[in-house]
C-alpha cells in the first residue's frame, strides 16, 4: 500500500478517495431563495445551484441527499438537533457561524448588490440614507449585517424571505433589498424592466455547505469538491445558472 499511495502521489491522485458508502444525507435549505434553492411550483421538487453541487459532490464521494425546506430562522439550530446532515443554502462562511459549525472549502464567492426599481436607478447608498427610505434584507444574514453597517440600523428592514423583501421593493416600500449578487441576477431576470441591480460589488462572501461541528463528512465534501472544481463540472454549473 505504501507503493501504491507513492504512485497515486506521483500521479496527483488521491490514494483514498473519500467513500460515505452510499449514505442518504438530509439536507436543510430555505428554499425561498432563486436561483439557490426554490421549489419548482411544476413539480413541487426543490431545485437549483445548490441542490446541483451538492448531487454533483455526492455523485464522487457516493451519497444521496435529500433536501427539506426549512424556515431560515432556526436552520443553523435545526443542524444542530440533527434534523439534517447539512445545510445548503448560500450560506456565507463567517468566522462567528464558525464558532458552532464546521464549513466545507467555498463552493462560490458572491458580492453582495443592492436590488432596486429601474426608475431610482443611479441611487447610492447615500443616497438611501438621505431619503428616509429603508434598505431591506432577510433576517439573521450577512446582508442584515451589511445593511445595517451601511445606512445604519433603523433605516434597514428585516423580513423572514428574501421573497418578502423583494414583495416589499415591489410595492415601494422600501428603497432596495441588499443580497448576494447570484440571487440579485436572478431576480433583476426575473422582473426586467422593473428591478435592476442598481448598486454592485459591496463585500464579497465566501459560500460554504455548513456540518455540525467536527463531522467527518466535511473531509470527505472537500474531497468531492476539489473534484468538480477541477474537472469543470462546477464551473459548468456555474455557466448554467449565470450566463454572462
Ligand atoms: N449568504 C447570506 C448569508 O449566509 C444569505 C443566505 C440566505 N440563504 C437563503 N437560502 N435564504 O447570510
Amino acid at each position: 500500500t505504501t507503493f501504491l499511495a507513492a504512485a497515486f502521489a506521483a500521479l496527483g491522485l488521491a490514494a483514498n478517495a473519500a467513500d460515505l458508502g452510499g449514505a442518504h444525507l438530509m439536507v436543510g435549505s430555505d428554499t425561498t431563495y432563486p436561483p439557490m434553492e426554490t421549489v419548482d411550483p411544476a413539480t413541487g421538487q426543490i431545485v437549483g445551484f445548490d441542490v446541483d453541487v451538492v448531487n454533483a459532490i455526492c455523485e464522487r464521494i457516493n451519497c444521496t441527499a435529500e433536501f427539506v425546506t426549512t424556515a431560515w430562522d432556526g436552520i443553523f439550530g435545526a443542524l444542530q438537533q440533527g434534523e439534517f446532515d447539512l445545510v445548503a443554502s448560500g450560506v456565507s462562511i463567517t468566522d462567528e457561524r464558525k464558532q458552532t459549525m464546521d464549513f466545507t472549502e467555498a463552493y462560490l464567492v458572491v458580492s453582495q448588490a443592492v436590488l432596486m426599481q429601474v426608475e431610482d436607478e443611479g441611487m447610492t447608498i447615500d443616497d438611501i440614507k438621505a431619503s428616509g427610505r429603508k434598505l431591506a434584507a432577510q433576517t439573521a444574514t450577512t446582508n442584515a449585517d451589511l445593511a445595517e453597517e451601511l445606512v445604519g440600523r433603523d433605516n434597514v428592514a428585516l423580513y423572514d424571505t428574501f421573497v418578502g423583501a423583494v414583495v416589499a421593493l415591489q410595492n415601494g416600500d422600501v428603497a432596495g433589498v441588499i443580497i448576494d449578487g447570484t440571487s440579485a441576477a436572478a431576480y433583476e431576470k426575473e422582473f426586467a424592466g422593473d428591478l435592476i441591480i442598481g448598486i454592485t460589488g459591496l463585500q464579497a462572501d465566501p459560500l460554504g455547505l455548513v456540518f455540525r461541528k467536527g463531522d467527518e463528512n466535511v473531509a470527505a465534501f472537500n474531497e468531492g469538491l476539489a473534484a468538480i472544481q477541477a474537472d469543470g463540472t462546477l464551473d459548468a454549473l456555474v455557466a448554467k445558472y449565470w450566463t454572462t
